[in-house]
């Protein structure tokens, strides 16, 4: 059969409006769209470079440091001096990692360890917990970094929380309980320290979540069937992370526990791992067919290539851009600590949430469901 270049093209214009709208139908409407493109779209590349920083003496845990946006803060905070662990899932790349921080921070830097922790089971965190009491005497700086995005259908965590949730939020929460618990986040003397941070990564994403739909329907887990997408889940466990960092601030000023802040993060978009699985968002093509479907979007596909690369370059960071932020919230002797605690930031600056990041019923009620799911509660807060 004859197959002209217009045929071809008009192919390929089908197949690529068909990824579109295979991925737009994936995703979930933001909530106030123009602030959610606004705020995804500033891409600072501005490294953290304050001087006279020294960590020296303190220590701090981050949880996902083998890849991404956790390698890179670990690097620059053992650089700065710090004691840092390492709390990953895959023992294996936990240890290369830890060769890969020792190794870029440098023969000044402070030392460097691997602790396991898989934040989808409740008994693995507890483990961890446990042996971080041994080795630790307290924590300056709890970066509560891991994450998992958009799964294309719902899983459950061992515990049966949905995953993301269960990551994102559950996993996080139980472990600053534990540690909290443990009396192990406080501020070390060393180097005239008197303040601990517990630095939370959201995201803009939070745009998406709606957990005000989920506490109506008393559904944080979203098993009624229906209630589930890979980016309606990833959107209400960013915007909990939000909320648990608002209301957990909230409970240590009443408390009047003013040696210990949070802070919660939007990294930038960032050319991590993260995106693994935006690859099952796309249309399936019989792998036979790849090679015509490849030749076939070749006209159009080239002349976009370069706009296209150029934009994404324009608007996404390098992990090392995207941890910045969080060094800034973990490290900076320049931060207003009480003032901006419980605070979304942006780009080294405290930024606007949605609605819903700033709604204190939603707040009170993710705070109630995480004592009851996971059954810990912080001790005197
Ligand atoms: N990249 C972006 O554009 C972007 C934008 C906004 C917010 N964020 C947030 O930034 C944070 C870091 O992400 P990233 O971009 O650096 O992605 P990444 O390179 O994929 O890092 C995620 C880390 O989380 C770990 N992790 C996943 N599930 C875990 C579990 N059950 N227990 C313990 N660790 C687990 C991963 O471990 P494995 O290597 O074993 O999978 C990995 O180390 C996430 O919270 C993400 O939501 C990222």
């Amino acid at each position: 059969m004859f197959v002209t270049r217009r045929d071809r093209n008009l192919l390929t214009v089908c197949l690529v409006m068909s990824a579109l709208f295979k991925i737009i139908a994936g995703l979930r409407m933001p909530q106030e769209p123009a602030k959610f493109v606004t705020a995804s779209l500033r891409a600072s590349k501005r490294i953290f470079d304050e001087p006279d920083v020294s960590l020296a003496g303190r220590t701090s845990l981050i949880t996902g440091a083998n890849s991404g946006l956790g390698r890179e803060a670990a690097i620059k905070l053992c650089a700065l001096g710090s004691k840092v662990v390492l709390l990953c899932r895959n023992p294996a790349l936990g240890e290369a990692a830890v060769k890969e921080v020792k190794a870029k921070a440098g023969p000044n830097g402070g030392s460097v360890s691997f602790v396991p922790l898989d934040l989808a089971s409740l008994a693995s965190i507890d483990a961890c917990v446990a042996r971080l009491q041994s080795e630790v005497s307290n924590v300056d700086v709890l970066m509560n970094n891991a994450g998992v995005m958009a799964v294309p259908t719902r899983e459950q965590t061992v515990d049966g929380f949905e995953t993301q949730i269960g990551v994102n939020h559950l996993g996080h929460y139980y472990l600053t309980a534990k540690l909290w618990n443990a009396g192990l986040i406080a501020p070390s003397p060393a180097n005239g320290n008197r303040v601990a941070r517990v630095v939370n990564v959201a995201s803009t994403a939070h745009f998406f979540g709606e957990l005000e739909t989920a506490m109506m329907d008393n559904d944080l887990l979203l098993a009624r069937p229906g209630a589930y997408s890979p980016w309606g889940a990833y959107g209400n466990s960013k915007l909990a992370n939000v909320l648990f960092t608002r209301e957990l601030a909230a409970r240590l000023r009443k408390a009047g526990r003013d040696d210990v802040v949070t802070f919660s993060l939007h990294p930038g978009v960032c050319r991590t791992d993260l995106w693994r699985h935006i690859a099952g968002a796309l249309p399936k093509v019989p792998r036979s067919l790849l090679p015509v479907v490849g030749l076939a979007a070749l006209p159009v596909a080239l002349p976009l290539a370069v706009p296209v690369a150029t934009a994404a370059l324009t608007f996404t960071k390098s992990s090392k851009e995207g941890a910045q932020t969080q060094i800034y919230l973990a490290a900076s002797n320049k931060l207003d600590l009480a003032g901006s605690s419980g605070e979304y930031h942006d780009n080294f600056k405290v930024a606007k949430t949605s609605d819903s990041g700033r709604n204190p019923a939603v707040a009170a009620w993710l705070w109630q469901q995480s004592e009851a799911l996971t059954g810990a509660k912080f001790d005197g807060l």
